[in-house]
């Protein structure tokens, strides 16, 4: 199984490290072999190479089974201009591996209901919402520019989507809305938006072919609500890109810690590309204070959805449960006044109860 492994930058090599202890520990208990290459993305190869996006790195992850990656950018890579910045270069490797779904589960483990901002009664036990977030196309795509125009400037961004990119999207969801509790909601703003009025007139023709799955229609604003006001209404949300990038940081806080969210980007055969939610969080880096169980448990999606080893993912996840359910926190998910441990300590616990 060959993997092209991206740490990034900030907290990206320490959360890397604990996942590929994680995957260590997967390869020796089920007599796997695992091949790592490790590969530049983002600031730390725009200082190595001067290019956020080494054309090497992209044939490297094309050529692999699966990608790893940690997280990308920092305030030393602010003041460059945009296609030059660390987020341009993953931006840039997501199209070109041509991942159009991100999935996004935002998962409560119970024993973390004390952490989470919301009064328990309402998450109850076991929150589990899977956001899908189109990935490769919208605001963060399309067309832009900026001008100067009589005493200051003009900037602009488009939202385009075309009637075949939301078509293939809206099936991988109705596919996975049929594997859980078989609810659907589009979330748009067709109220104001013609590329939302494309989504909901395209998912609206699908649904007939899913007639198994209840679909249900919502704008952003309210769905941002929502989430907040009774989180359980939702199984399946699709999105497009930039709703989805806002809607899953806000999951992530139901669910405790931004530090606890995976994702897995697909495109319909096996290949993925698995990242944590979360950023690179400069402010923490270095400091042995990263949360890796974003990191680990996108290695769990990456063993269910690339490699089929669902036996394998279910470990880590039960892995993870049982170390929360001894006590062990990191800092981002404890309550005050309870120990803490570091990245490092979170890591090799999981790989022992595992
Ligand atoms: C994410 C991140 C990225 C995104 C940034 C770093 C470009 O926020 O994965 O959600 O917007 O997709
Ligand atoms: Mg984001």
């Amino acid at each position: 199984m060959k993997i092209a492994v991206i740490s990034g930058d900030g907290i990206g090599s320490e959360i890397i490290a604990q996942g590929k202890k994680v995957l260590r520990t997967v390869a020796h208990k089920y007599n796997f072999d695992f091949e790592y290459e490790d590969v530049l993305l983002g600031g730390s190869a725009f200082d190595k190479k001067g290019t956020p996006l080494p054309e090497e790195t992209v044939e490297i992850c094309k050529n692999s089974e699966a990608v790893l990656l940690g997280a990308v950018g920092g305030p030393k890579w602010d003041n460059l201009p945009g296609n030059l910045r660390p987020e341009s270069g993953l931006l840039g490797m997501r199209k070109a591996l041509g991942v159009f779904a991100n999935l996004r589960p935002a998962i409560l483990f119970p024993e973390l209901v004390g952490s989470s901002n919301l009064k328990p009664e309402v998450l109850g036990r076991g929150l589990d919402i899977m956001i899908v977030r189109e990935l490769i196309g919208g605001a963060y795509f399309g067309e832009k520019g900026t001008v100067n125009i009589k005493g200051g400037q003009k900037a602009w961004d488009t939202i385009a989507y075309t009637s075949f990119e939301i078509d293939r999207i809206a099936r991988k969801s109705f596919e996975i809305a049929r594997k859980r509790n078989k609810r659907l909601t589009l979330v748009d703003k067709a109220n104001v938006l013609e590329s939302s009025k494309l989504w909901r007139k395209t998912v609206r023709k699908i649904s007939d072919e899913y007639k198994d799955v209840e679909v249900s229609y919502m704008y952003v604003d309210n769905a941002a609500m929502q989430l907040i006001r009774d989180p359980k209404q939702f199984d399946v949300i699709l999105t497009e890109n930039m709703f989805g990038d806002i809607l899953s940081d806000e999951a992530s806080m139901l669910t405790g810690s931004l530090g606890m969210l995976p994702s897995a980007s697909v495109r319909g055969d096996s290949f993925g590309l698995y990242e944590p939610v979360h950023g690179s969080a400069p402010d923490i880096a270095g400091q042995n204070k990263a949360n890796p169980i974003g990191t680990i448990m996108s290695i769990a999606m990456m063993l269910k959805y690339s490699f089929n080893m669902t036996t394998a993912a279910e470990d880590i996840k039960n892995a993870v449960s049982q170390v929360l359910g001894g006590g062990y926190r990191t800092v981002d998910i404890a309550e005050k006044d309870t120990e803490v441990i570091g990245t490092e300590e979170m890591g090799e616990l999981i790989c022992k109860y595992m």
